[in-house]
């Protein structure tokens, strides 16, 4: 099926079939609402209903999401992953499959400044990805992909975007390093390839990671969460 048919109620389906995975954080907010933080949800609960933020998707809301903690980033990060790699199967984008097995690069989830919670991981061809910001330049085929989950004011984690970037041949892109981006919506839809198919959708990726020219444009974990291996 192309990704331009899949919509919201793949999702759901998708949501389904791995909240088996998350019961030990089962709420009962929405189907799906597998994976809580108990201190987040607590909070909220414990608020009057008249004071309670509304409780709408962290990627349509310019509330401040609520932050939590390495230890309850670490547990959330477990429990959703099985979704994320699941959203990830639904796009169809070939280059994701059996990317549950991809080395991460990042040691766990950790906060973006916009306040997602973010994991980086790549393919076998993407192994030199940390030696990478001063050292070899990684092979076309390299594949690192960047998975991310949003806090929802209830405690609720939800999905958030999967961003993907592959190394193409010499001349795909000079403006980036022959860097060729991807995006994949919450809901496993591909949104667009830099220089393919809705290009001009993603051209954003392409004017922010060439300010990173220095570190052949690509911006890297932050040292706190680099895995040492
Ligand atoms: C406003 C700047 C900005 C934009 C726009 C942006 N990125 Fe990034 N990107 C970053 C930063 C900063 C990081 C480092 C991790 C973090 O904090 O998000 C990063 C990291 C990544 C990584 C991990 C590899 C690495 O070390 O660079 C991937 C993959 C990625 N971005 C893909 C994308 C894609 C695909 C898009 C467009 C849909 C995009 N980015 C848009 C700033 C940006």
């Amino acid at each position: 099926m192309p990704a331009s048919m899949l919509g919201p109620h793949n999702y759901v389906a998708v949501a389904v079939l791995v909240l088996a995975a998350c019961q030990a954080h089962t709420s009962a907010v929405s189907p799906l609402a597998g994976c809580t933080v108990p201190r987040i949800a607590a909070e909220f609960e414990r608020m009057p209903a008249t004071q309670r933020p509304a409780d709408v998707s962290p990627s349509v809301s310019v509330l401040p999401t609520p932050v939590i903690d390495d230890a309850e980033t670490i547990a959330a990060g477990d429990c959703i992953r099985p979704l994320l790699l699941a959203v990830a199967e639904t796009s169809g984008d070939p280059r994701l499959k059996g990317s549950g097995d991809w080395r991460r690069f990042s040691t766990q989830f950790f906060r973006s400044e916009h306040g997602r919670y973010l994991e980086v991981a790549g393919n076998p061809l993407a192994a030199e990805y940390m030696q990478s910001e001063d050292g070899p330049t990684l092979p076309v085929g390299a594949v690192v992909t960047k998975r991310s989950f949003q806090a929802m004011q209830s405690g609720v984690m939800v999905p958030g975007p999967q961003f993907v970037i592959e190394k193409m041949p010499s001349g795909y892109d000079e403006r980036v390093g022959d860097w060729k981006f991807t995006l994949i919506s919450d809901a496993g839809v591909i949104v667009g390839d830099t220089r393919g198919r809705d290009g001009d959708k993603v051209e954003f990726c392409v004017e922010c990671h060439k300010s990173a020219w220095r570190q052949r444009f690509l911006f890297f974990v932050p040292p706190d969460y680099r895995a040492k291996n």
